[in-house]
């Protein structure tokens, strides 16, 4: 891969000026006011796989946001590596707390990045890290050192739950036959661990409705004599962990899969500082689950977590009022067993069963996702790891992810692949939130990474 790795050290301006282009077109999948923008970079994705050299390129219409896809096959015979990633972005609120415009990518430096950090939305999530991909194949292409055949699937609606990508898997059977499927929209450890991610949460989200009284009233002439619909969601969802912080729903840890001794000891071996991580965050301490560290609360155990939570008055000064609803969006992140739909309907049941009188409430469920566990005794993963050993010097870490990719469980179900996440961002990228940034060092690395990753997956088919 010599012609690949030096094509890839003379072009390294060209490849983060384009990329820069991308992360200014606000692809909000979730907004319906940035459709075109959406559109747009779609195109723009088509255009980068033309220049790379891609063949069959089309933007697969559906009815949300478009798919895009590529190939090159070089020779049937030879093995076929389907390459994941999204185009779209989260909505980049709240503007205010950004030091600068999030569809203005700058490079700034920070400490975890001394050589300058790509600032702007979707830059690790998932345009900067798709777009290794991209800039990878290019390099393989030019320099006629691509070993094996190509595809790329690079959807607009990975941050809305990938409804249509779901449909498009289906009915593309035999357009997306291939032998791995290669997703970076993960994370590693840090600059010097390198990590490969080996699993992912799955995801149960629902939104809870609290009818309390017909109409807002007057505080001081019903209060006390009601049920307050935010005290009694407050309440009810306190009640969703005991002291322990071990969840209350009935059931919920039936299908939950334990991790052996031996197993957890293997998870302890990855470096984690407490100090270290209270203090990016600024907290006194962490917080979770009885008997299990951190690292073990963020990736091997279910969760469920609030995710906002509204009603009443919020508007300036005060309005003495009991309002008729309060409102919560609740987010369970799952584990091996766990299913989404058992896990919704335990918690409809559960939170409509704890609901006092005078109290009606509703659930509605948002998408969901399974959760993945993927092997570490493949070819994927072993022609994986011999390419984080050639560009890091080290073998990376496995580590099982807290994130949740829900299509990725899906395309081993209808497509019979298994996935290798090779993921290049850092957990304190920020992404989701204010500020999301990738590092350069780790935008230049994955692009090294990724043609090591074809040429071993290539030589260990054979
Ligand atoms: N790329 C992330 C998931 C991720 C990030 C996994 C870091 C592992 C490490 C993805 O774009 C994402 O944000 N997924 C959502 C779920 C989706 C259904 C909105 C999530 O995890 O909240
Ligand atoms: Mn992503
Ligand atoms: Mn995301």
């Amino acid at each position: 891969m010599k012609l690949t790795q030096s094509f890839i050290q003379e072009n390294k301006e060209n490849f983060l000026n384009e990329l820069l282009e991308l992360l200014k077109i606000p692809s909000i999948s979730a907004d319906a006011k940035y459709t075109g923008d959406v559109s747009n970079a779609a195109e723009q994705v088509a255009n980068y796989l033309t220049k790379a050299g891609a063949d069959k390129i089309e933007i697969c219409k559906t009815v949300g946001h478009p798919i895009v896809y590529g190939e090159k096959i070089i020779d049937p015979s030879l093995p076929t590596v389907l390459v994941y990633g999204h185009y779209d972005v989260q909505p980049a609120d709240p503007l205010e707390l950004w030091t600068s415009p999030a569809f203005e990518p700058v490079i700034k430096k920070t400490e975890i990045h001394p050589e300058g950090a790509i600032f702007a939305r979707g830059s690790c999530d998932d345009k900067g890290q798709m777009f290794m991909h991209l800039k990878a194949f290019e390099a393989m292409m030019k320099t006629n050192e691509l070993p094996c055949n190509v595809k790329f699937m690079i959807e607009g609606e990975e941050e809305i739950g990938s409804t249509n990508l779901a449909i498009f898997v289906k009915e593309n059977h035999e357009r997306l036959k291939a032998d791995i499927i290669l997703v970076s929209d993960t994370g590693m450890l840090s600059n010097d661990t390198p990590s490969i991610t080996t699993g992912l949460r799955g995801l149960s989200y629902v939104e809870v409705e609290v009818t309390g009284p017909n109409r807002d009233l007057h505080s001081g002439l019903y209060g006390g004599c009601v049920a307050n619909p935010i005290n009694v969601l407050t309440k009810m969802i306190a009640s969703l962990h005991d002291e322990d912080n071990h969840i209350t729903i009935p059931g919920f840890y039936d299908d939950v899969v334990e991790l052996s001794a031996e197993e957890r000891a293997e998870m302890a071996k990855a470096p984690f500082s407490a100090e270290a991580y209270n203090k990016a965050l600024d907290m006194e301490d962490v917080y979770g689950e009885k008997g299990y560290s951190t690292p073990e609360r963020g990736a091997i155990r279910p969760t469920l977590d609030v995710n906002g939570i509204w009603g009443g008055y919020t508007g300036e000064g005060a309005k003495t009022v009991i309002p008729s609803k309060a409102y919560a969006k609740i987010s369970m992140r799952l584990v091996p067993n766990q299913t989404p739909d058992e896990i919704t309907a335990l918690f409809q049941n559960h939170f409509e069963s704890i609901a006092p009188k005078g109290i009606r409430v509703k659930v509605n469920p948002h998408h969901g996702g399974f959760p993945v566990v993927t092997p570490i005794d493949s070819i994927g993963y072993e022609a994986a790891s011999k390419a984080y050993e050639t560009t890091f010097g080290k073998k990376p870490i496995p580590v099982r992810s807290g994130g949740s990719i829900p299509i990725i469980a899906m395309f081993e179900k209808e497509l019979g692949l298994k996935t290798v996440m090779m993921g290049f961002g850092l957990d304190s990228d920020a992404i989701h939130s204010p500020n999301e940034h990738f590092g350069l060092f780790n935008f230049y690395k994955g692009i090294e990474t990724i043609p090591y990753f074809f040429k071993n997956f290539t030589e260990l088919m054979k």
